[in-house]
């Protein structure tokens, strides 16, 4: 492999994701392996910009696979998005004499990290992470398959008071922009209606399908909803419309929040941050720049940073159609 790059530096930027700190781990062991140097850079685009900077070797990732959240931190950086602040920030790198950069965040992330590159030339990489799985390129972001997890679970024992007491719950969950967490635990979790952002079939429909599940013997009803659905103005908007126009089910409302974002990473995760990881630094090696790693096909591909960006994903129409059958 030929090798020009002697040090890397790897942040978390964005909302956390469970399995970002097994992606920081991989990224630390693989630069060892190789032997070149790494740093690790505290809060995101931040630390970049104030030199928050501490140098990681092997050991310094030990006890971390199994951790929730970023030890490196993570933080939304304005001061990022000027040209003054990537100077800084260029600055701060080019004094450590670091020669690559790998991002492990979320599509803003990785727009802050393409204009650097544009602007500097400085070699930069990403890893997808993100619980809400709303990147192009990866059938699986860092984080997904966990938060699906954590939410199922929350279902589970949700669904338990809501059949004690023939209750129909709204499950609000998150997804600003898509509906894949909502279309994939609404269907492990068997709920009645999966509300997405990408699909707006309007209230009469809503309240005329769970009248007709009552009608065929159902006494309690959970509908997930995802936190960018279009279809009230909010979930409690959602309950009161239905109490308005429904008889017979007492409706409460419950909103998962962040308990959604934390957690032991599942295996799948701590798998996945451990390869996209070996592969971002090795693509890194390669004097290769501006791409993102991303699970496709169960290989680990390569997708331009800029296509990753722009590139939208799609809801997958068979899940709706499956969870369409299942509430029958
Ligand atoms: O991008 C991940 C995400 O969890 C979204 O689903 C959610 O809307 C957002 O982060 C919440 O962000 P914050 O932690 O800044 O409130």
């Amino acid at each position: 492999m030929p090798n020009k790059i002697k040090k890397l530096a790897v942040l978390t930027s964005g909302g956390d994701s469970p399995g970002m700190n097994a992606a920081i781990r991989s990224v630390v062991r693989t630069c060892a392996y190789h032997e070149i140097q790494c740093i690790g850079v505290y809060r995101g685009y931040e630390g970049l910009i104030e030199g928050d900077f501490k140098p990681m070797g092997a050991r310094s990732v030990r006890g971390i696979i199994n951790k929730g959240g970023t030890i490196l931190k993570s933080a939304r950086s304005k001061e990022f998005r000027t040209p003054e602040g990537r100077q800084k920030a260029y600055q701060n790198l080019v004094d450590h004499e670091v020669d690559g950069l790998v991002v492990i965040g979320g599509d803003g992330s990785f727009t802050g990290a393409l204009i650097f590159n544009q602007e500097f030339g400085f070699p930069v990489m990403g890893i997808p992470g993100t619980i809400d799985n709303d990147i192009f390129g990866t059938s699986h972001t860092l984080g997904f398959d966990t938060a699906l997890n954590t939410v199922v679970d929350a279902i589970d024992k949700i669904r338990d008071t809501a059949s004690s007491h023939n209750r129909l719950f709204f499950i609000e969950v998150m997804g600003r922009d898509v509906g894949h967490i909502a279309l994939n635990t609404g269907i492990a979790g068997g709920a009645e209606e999966i509300l997405i952002p990408e699909e707006d079939l309007g209230l009469d429909r809503l309240v005329d399908s769970l009248n007709k599940s009552r009608k065929s013997g159902k006494t309690s009803s959970i509908v997930i909803v995802a936190e960018g659905d279009k279809i009230g103005k909010n979930i409690f908007e959602l309950k009161e419309f239905v109490d308005e126009n429904m008889e017979g089910y007492d409706v409460r409302v419950s909103v998962l929040g962040h308990m959604q974002r934390g957690g032991s990473p599942s295996c799948f995760d701590r798998v996945l941050a451990s390869r996209m990881g070996v592969k971002a630094v090795e693509t890194l090696l390669e004097g290769k720049t501006n791409y993102m790693v991303g699970l496709l096909a169960n290989k680990i591909e390569l997708t331009h940073l800029d296509k990753a960006i722009k590139g939208k994903t799609k809801i997958n129409l068979e899940l709706l159609r499956v969870s369409d059958i299942m509430s029958t």
